[in-house]
């Protein structure tokens, strides 16, 4: 496994491989890697001739300090683990090596998909991964590259962003790798109690409710079912739930049979913010 810093090294390397049909698959992450980022990476090698992870905890994208501060940074672990699953590259840029001295994100519009769910709980967060994920694509130049499906509204937004960019990359949307109990893996869990992970189960199984309630409850009863879960729940406090069209990601006031749509919910145990999503057609 190679592991470069610069921009200069990754494209000395690949000078040697890159050739018109070689296959590149990306991993971009932030590390703190799990289980989830891992199926990522196997996806992806098998589908590429060169599989390259990124590991970089990107401060345009935070939109509060201490969420930034407090983000697990556990490098040597990740190394480890991407060594034993034969990732081919690791880039670990510094943050002077991608921003040099101005460390700001570019404003984007991604017709309106920013304004939804997260885009209006932190603010200015899409154009911090617009910024890097268009950077690092810039940079690593890959065929492919690969997301998890429970960041649902960062996965459309970087299709869009894509498309309007003119980049020549194709967006793999992999499956949400959950524990045993539901919960989506992410890094934060990381920063959950174990009573707090146990009981966390309770938001896929409310989202698996939603799905076996659609189409045959009207929409508010299902909020109103919803809201209900979260009452005389000590660990937990709901943020976001809304059900909302694939496409624009706005909130649907009722449902067309012409569309697709998806739950998505943001629960926060004490300061650990959790988000989640699940299909309601497939
Ligand atoms: O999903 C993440 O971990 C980050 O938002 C990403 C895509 C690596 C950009 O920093």
């Amino acid at each position: 496994m190679k592991v470069f810093k610069t921009k200069k090294e990754l494209n000395l390397y690949f000078k040697k491989f890159r050739s018109k049909n070689t296959k590149i698959g990306f991993v971009p992450t932030m590390g703190a890697l799990h289980k989830g980022h891992l199926s990522l990476i196997e996806e992806s090698s098998k589908e590429n001739d060169i599989t390259v992870a990124s590991i970089f905890v990107n401060p345009t994208q935070f939109n509060k300090k201490e969420d930034l501060d407090n983000y697990p940074k556990t490098l040597e672990n990740d190394l480890n683990l991407l060594e034993k699953i034969a990732c081919d590259v690791v880039f670990i840029p510094s943050v002077e090596e991608i921003y040099n001295n101005t460390i700001l994100a570019r404003q984007f519009d991604f017709d309106g998909l920013e304004n939804e769910m997260e885009g209006k709980y932190r603010e200015g967060h899409f154009n911090g991964v617009g910024t890097i994920v268009k950077k690092l694509f810039e940079i690593v130049l890959p065929t492919h590259a690969y997301f998890g499906e429970k960041d649902f509204q960062q996965l459309q937004i970087i299709r869009k962003l894509v498309k309007k960019t003119s980049l020549d990359v194709k967006i793999v949307c992999c499956a949400t790798y959950r524990e045993a109990n539901g919960l989506a893996m992410s890094s934060r869990n990381a920063r959950l109690t174990l009573q707090e992970k146990e009981a966390a189960a309770i938001i896929y199984q409310i989202l698996s409710g939603v799905k076996d309630k659609h189409g045959k409850l009207p929409l508010d009863a299902v909020h109103k079912w919803v809201l209900e879960q979260f009452e005389n729940q000590p660990l937990f406090e709901l943020e976001y739930f809304t059900i909302a069209d694939e496409e624009t990601l706005k909130s649907t006031p009722n449902i067309s049979p012409e569309k697709t749509y998806r739950a998505f919910i943001a629960v926060y145990a004490r300061e650990v913010r959790l988000i989640d999503t699940i299909s309601l057609n497939s």
